[in-house]
């Protein structure tokens, strides 16, 4: 008989799949207008902290061996560091953003621009509201769609007809956590952690229903935006505010490793906010968690 690592209650190996991310440098970053309540026009912001610990970031995922792709920092929008909500980037398809408000209304046409010179794919655009990867995220062969806040549920939809793909929505309910990625961060093609309390009844069953193995962040780690993460499958680039969820993940097999984005936090953003995947179509090369 052949023993598994579920007979053993060891935790699954995990495997880390090399990635390509796209990040705008902080240049011109500030808090200048408040669109969500993390946002306080009247605390100061420190670009270069901001431009230093973003630095640290694009580091970390260097030495993990990802690509780190540069998109052009625009002045006057001082957002545009949540690459995030640049686009959603799947299987070789670009879907270019469509912000919620006007003052970051431009970088919409910026991403698309950019996605286009770069060759990531065919460029779609939709005619709905919709924040790329802020509110899109991929799981394996799904997506899993946020509304209630910025993106409307007519771009789940859009979204869906242009990859192909199931998206499955889901309704958050919080205003603290008004992207999908600061509710539920995706950790492989089959694993999410989320916080049940930031989606609505129906749409918290999320274990239940689709993922078995998901963790469940408390609120106290959602509530530094501790599920505002960057996973490729082993390390799971995070804050270095949630402990307790730092500790899960690592009884699930997983490698956190923590960053301070504290001034990015002014913003509303942490960890994935500044991050876009882009998703090629050819296949990465994978590496192993060390069997221990
Ligand atoms: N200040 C930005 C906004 O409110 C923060 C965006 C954070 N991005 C994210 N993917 N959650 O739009």
């Amino acid at each position: 008989m052949t023993l598994t690592s579920a007979d053993i209650g060891a935790p699954p190996v995990r495997e880390a799949r090399l990635r390509t991310y796209a990040m705008t440098p902080p240049v011109h970053f500030t808090v200048s207008y408040a669109i969500n309540p993390w946002m306080d026009s009247s605390v100061p912001v420190d670009t270069d902290l901001a431009l230093s610990q973003w630095h640290t970031l694009r580091s970390v995922y260097e030495s993990l061996g990802h690509t780190v792709h540069l998109v052009d920092p625009a002045p006057g929008l001082p957002d545009m560091v949540y690459a995030a909500n640049g686009g959603l980037s799947v299987g070789g398809t670009v879907v270019a953003a469509r912000l919620a408000f006007p003052e970051r209304a431009a970088e919409g046409d910026l991403y698309a621009e950019w996605f286009a010179r770069n060759g990531f794919g065919s460029v779609h655009r939709t005619t709905g509201i919709q924040e790329g990867e802020g509110d899109f995220l991929v799981v394996g062969a799904r997506i899993l769609a946020g509304t209630g806040f910025r993106t409307r549920r007519s771009a789940h939809d859009e979204v869906a007809a242009i990859t192909g793909r199931p998206v499955i929505t889901l309704e958050l309910v919080d205003p603290r956590f008004y992207h999908l990625d600061t509710a539920l961060g995706v950790l492989d093609d089959r694993t999410i952690a989320y916080h049940p309390a930031a989606f609505s009844a129906r749409s918290r069953r999320l274990r239940d229903e689709l993922f078995p193995d998901a963790i469940i962040a408390t609120d106290a780690d959602a509530a530094v935006l501790g599920l505002n993460l960057v996973s490729d499958g082993l390390d799971v680039v995070m804050t270095d505010r949630a402990p307790h969820l730092e500790a899960e993940l690592r009884e699930a097999g997983f490698r956190p490793v923590t960053v301070d984005l504290s001034e990015l936090l002014k913003g509303g953003g942490r960890v994935k906010c500044c991050t876009l995947e882009l998703q090629e179509i050819r296949s990465c090369p994978t590496r192993s968690s060390p069997t221990v």
